[in-house]
């Protein structure tokens, strides 16, 4: 990770997750995000089993957090019936973020398998979390400055950013990766805007970007996920970026479903499609983004989201949660490790490494 050069942003709203308590008795807390923006809700996860629902439910979720949530379910794992059965149940929650493999590995190397060793590993899991984000910021907050040269002084016109899902600081253990360099151009006081795409079906754009965004006081103008071609050829972007859920050896990117769509219409208007996402997320194992696998989630997400019936009852349904990105669509991935452009193979090698 290289070094910051400025003072870390503070983590904006309520803490996603946090770990109350010793390593023998204590439990997880996490923010309960299926309920946000209109109530903040707290879940006391005691066994390995209600850290499992809450990742499948969505109540943690954003690569990063899961694989934090993960880790400190490890320890609960250990407290309770054993940590293999822990990490081998946790791991089948979800398919996609490769970042929830990534965290339990990490647990398994833990040696002795005690509740304390395993807190102080998943602790660290959670506070390098921040730290990447926090240089991811800097990196994207450079490199957006370089791909739209803009002198400071005389400028007044706000960098425009657009993004799909929520990748800040509720799907992270930091400032998030997406909206890390959004926080950033707000602390360093250059006017920073941002369109968020709600993001379909379950409107964690809508309902956690614009919620984070606003709170802290970032100017953030929700659209539905189907003007974003309009608002683009408006020409009121200046850069597209998300995050990723698994990021394959060539440069491939997963992510929330609606990306893949957002980039070929961000390179049909010339507009810098930016990926933002720790080493952590990419899965060096897998040559291209065909073999990464895809969530499909509940036919009722789509029918009857948020408790409304919105189609035909008995109606057939495809809900794929993520859709992949390909590498050339890429305009750069910036990692906490510097910025892969052009996206590739050998790129993504020399700036992530052949293993992590
Ligand atoms: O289904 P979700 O809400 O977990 O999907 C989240 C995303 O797709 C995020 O963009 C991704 O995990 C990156 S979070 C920093």
């Amino acid at each position: 990770m290289t070094d910051t050069h400025a003072e870390p942003v503070p983590i904006p709203g309520p803490r996603n997750i946090e770990w109350v308590g010793d390593a023998e008795t204590g439990f997880l807390r996490l923010l309960d995000q299926t309920v946000l923006p209109n109530q903040v809700v707290y879940l006391e996860c005691k066994d390995v089993q209600s850290v499992w629902d809450a990742i499948k439910r969505l109540s943690v979720r954003g690569a990063p957090a899961i694989g934090v949530a993960a880790a400190f379910g490890c320890v609960l794992g250990a407290q309770h019936g054993g940590f293999d059965p822990a990490a081998e149940h946790l791991a089948t929650s979800r398919p996609t973020a490769v970042n929830l493999f990534w965290a339990i590995d990490r647990m398994k190397r833990v040696t002795p398998r005690t509740p304390e060793a395993l807190l102080d590993e998943a602790k660290a899991i959670h506070t390098q979390d921040a730290a990447m984000c926090q240089c991811i910021g800097e990196h994207a907050l450079d490199l957006i400055q370089d791909l739209l040269p803009r002198p400071q002084a005389s400028n007044t016109k706000p960098l425009t950013l657009l993004t799909h899902c929520n990748a800040g600081a509720l799907a992270t253990g930091g400032i998030g990766t997406a909206t890390s360099p959004m926080y950033l151009a707000q602390q360093r006081g250059m006017p920073v805007r941002v369109f968020a795409d709600e993001t379909r079906p379950l409107l964690q754009g809508a309902r956690l970007t614009a919620f984070e965004l606003g709170a802290a006081g970032i100017d953030v103008t929700l659209i539905c996920d189907g003007m974003a071609g309009q608002v683009l050829r408006e020409g009121k972007v200046d850069v597209v970026i998300t995050g990723a859920d698994r990021i394959a050896a060539n440069g491939d990117a997963a992510n929330k479903i609606g990306t893949y769509p957002l980039a070929v219409m961000a390179r049909h208007h010339n507009i810098p499609f930016l990926v933002a996402a720790p080493s952590s997320t990419f899965d060096m194992s897998i040559a291209d983004g065909d073999a990464i696998p895809i969530e499909l989630r509940a036919a009722e997400e789509i029918t009857e989201g948020f408790g409304s019936r919105t189609a035909p009852s008995g109606v057939k349904t495809y809900s794929p949660a993520f859709d992949v990105t390909p590498a050339e669509l890429i305009t750069a991935i910036i990692t906490e490790r510097g910025v892969i452009r052009p996206v590739n193979t050998e790129q993504v090698r020399s700036v992530v490494g052949a293993t992590k």
